[in-house]
């Protein structure tokens, strides 16, 4: 089974958020279970010269902007063959790949995208400059969403299209006058093709016309299906249903496993690890700034600081947060308000709160070694990763039933812990209220350090590992192209 894979952040070369770990694990998980993938993203800035990459093939200039050029390289720290996507005027410039350093979104997302979905679509097609055919096209989120439909423009034979949809609230919406611009025909300009509320949109294109959906979780993939998580989209993906299914994301436990973690000043498994946490936390409240107080609960957050994450029931509830004796730790960078707000708590609060805007890998890791609790009240999560790996560290997430939050935490109920099946703290409303109640119920509960330590042996016991993520795709790709190996 060839699958191509298409995707705008792949780990370790680009990341902003889960889909990067999402595009650097599965594909190696797909492989182990017998797939032929290769993988594509574009080349931004220093990229190329990172995964080895030299040109292979060039594949003209579809709108305007210069040459599509393809550069084939190894996805570093594995040997999965990558192809580059070069256009120097669209992606090598300093800045995030959606985004400048000042955090406004690049004017040109929708030719630089477009170009990466037309790439897609053209390397799909028999007679590809590259000699390879993939059996299945998969796309991920909007930025992979018009693949499909230049598939379904230019017709003949073709790879299935799989779309898997990580998060609904990003669309790529855009001016319908880049229809003919970015060489589409106006006929998928309808209800059932790309056409939202008078707007070209990308997400649509993908929803509309690949052959299957997926998404992150199973809760997810019933959520969207009506409003208000389905972003306005919730009637064609009800109407879809049947082709839609929700397929749990993993953990790549050999980057995030508290007993193989570079990162850590101390490295601890299910043998040890009260010693060890306790070792990490002093030395993360050092790192931080923070008094090292062993019996203060240490609270982290560890997320892109967006209207999806609830960050401001957070900031709501800080002074009874407070109140308990807890600390917080917040790593996170995003909505410039939200970053204003924490910056302003940890200067006011200094020997509670330590915030640490912008982004690090390696202090995401000693966080997660070094906390008690992760916090997570989002309004919605597709799937979430960081409570995944919180569960390995045996860091107990505090999470609103919602997405994949709701299909891998098991709220601490006189049940649950009687059975040895808690993991963490779940609420059900998206309420400050009933956030703020759940916080002092682990607070309470870490006062019983047997009772505690029971829950964090279930929670790290959690195997969330990518096996079971790729056996369910490969299912789909065969039943998609049956005779494809
Ligand atoms: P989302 O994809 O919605 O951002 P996930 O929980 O699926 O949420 O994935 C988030 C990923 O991004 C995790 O790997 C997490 O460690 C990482 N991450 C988020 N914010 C930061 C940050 N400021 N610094 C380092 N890593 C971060
Ligand atoms: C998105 C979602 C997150 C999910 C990630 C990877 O960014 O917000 O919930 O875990 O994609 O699928």
């Amino acid at each position: 089974m060839k699958v191509l894979f298409a995707s705008s952040e792949i780990y370790p070369l680009a990341k902003t958020g889960g889909l990067a770990d999402v595009a650097g694990a599965l594909p190696q998980a797909l492989r182990q279970g017998g797939c032929d993938v290769r993988l594509l993203m574009p080349a931004y800035r220093g990229i190329a010269a990172q995964a080895e990459a030299r040109a292979v093939a060039n594949l003209g200039d579809p709108f305007g902007r210069g040459d599509a050029e393809i550069l084939e390289g190894r996805l570093p720290g594995c040997d999965l063959p990558l192809w580059l996507l070069d256009n120097p005027a669209l992606f090598d410039r300093d800045g995030g790949p959606y985004q400048t350093a000042a955090g406004a979104d690049w004017p040109d997302n929708d030719v630089r995208f477009a170009l990466l979905s037309w790439a897609a679509a053209r390397l799909s097609q028999p007679g590809s400059p590259l000699g390879w055919q993939p059996d299945i096209l998969h796309c991920h989120d909007w930025q992979t969403g018009l693949a499909p439909a230049y598939l379904k423009a230019w017709g003949g034979p073709a790879p299935a299209t799989v779309f898997t949809i990580h998060n609904m609230a990003y669309q790529g919406n855009f001016a319908s006058d880049l229809v003919p611009r970015l060489g589409l025909p106006w006929e998928l300009y309808t209800l059932d093709g790309f056409e939202f509320w008078g707007h070209l949109s990308f997400l649509k294109a993908g929803l509309a016309l690949a052959d299957r959906l997926t998404t992150v979780s199973p809760t997810y993939a019933q959520e969207i299906q009506s409003a208000p998580n389905g972003f306005g989209m919730e009637g064609l993906l009800s109407w879809r249903g049947r082709e839609l299914s929700g397929i749990l994301n993993g953990a790549d436990y050999t980057i995030w496993d508290p007993s193989v973690d570079s990162h850590l000043p101390r490295r601890y498994g299910l043998e040890d690890f009260t010693e060890g946490k306790a070792a990490n936390k002093a030395a993360l409240q050092a790192e931080l700034g923070l008094p090292q107080r062993a019996g203060a609960p240490l609270l982290i957050v560890i997320s892109r600081l967006s209207d999806q994450k609830g960050m401001d029931l957070l900031l709501g509830i800080m002074p009874a947060v407070l109140g308990l004796g807890c600390q917080l730790a917040l790593l996170g960078t995003g909505d410039r308000r939200l970053e204003d707000a924490f910056r302003g708590l940890a200067e006011s609060h200094g020997d509670q709160v330590a915030v640490r805007i912008g982004y690090s890998e390696d202090l995401a890791h000693r966080m997660q070694a070094g906390a008690d609790m992760l916090l997570m009240p989002s309004r919605f999560e597709p799937c979430g990763l960081t409570q995944i790996y919180a569960l390995r560290y045996g860091t107990l997430p505090v999470v609103h039933r919602t997405g994949g939050l709701a299909d891998t935490v098991v709220d601490s109920t006189y049940d649950s812990m009687l059975h040895t099946q808690a993991t963490g703290f779940v609420f059900d409303q998206s309420l400050a209220s009933a956030f703020q109640w759940t916080i002092e119920r682990a607070a309470a509960l870490i006062r019983n350090p047997e009772q505690w330590r029971r829950i964090q042996a279930t929670a790290m016991r959690m195997a969330f590992g990518w096996d079971k993520a790729a056996a369910a795709y490969t299912d789909l790709y065969r039943a998609l192209r049956p005779h494809a190996g």
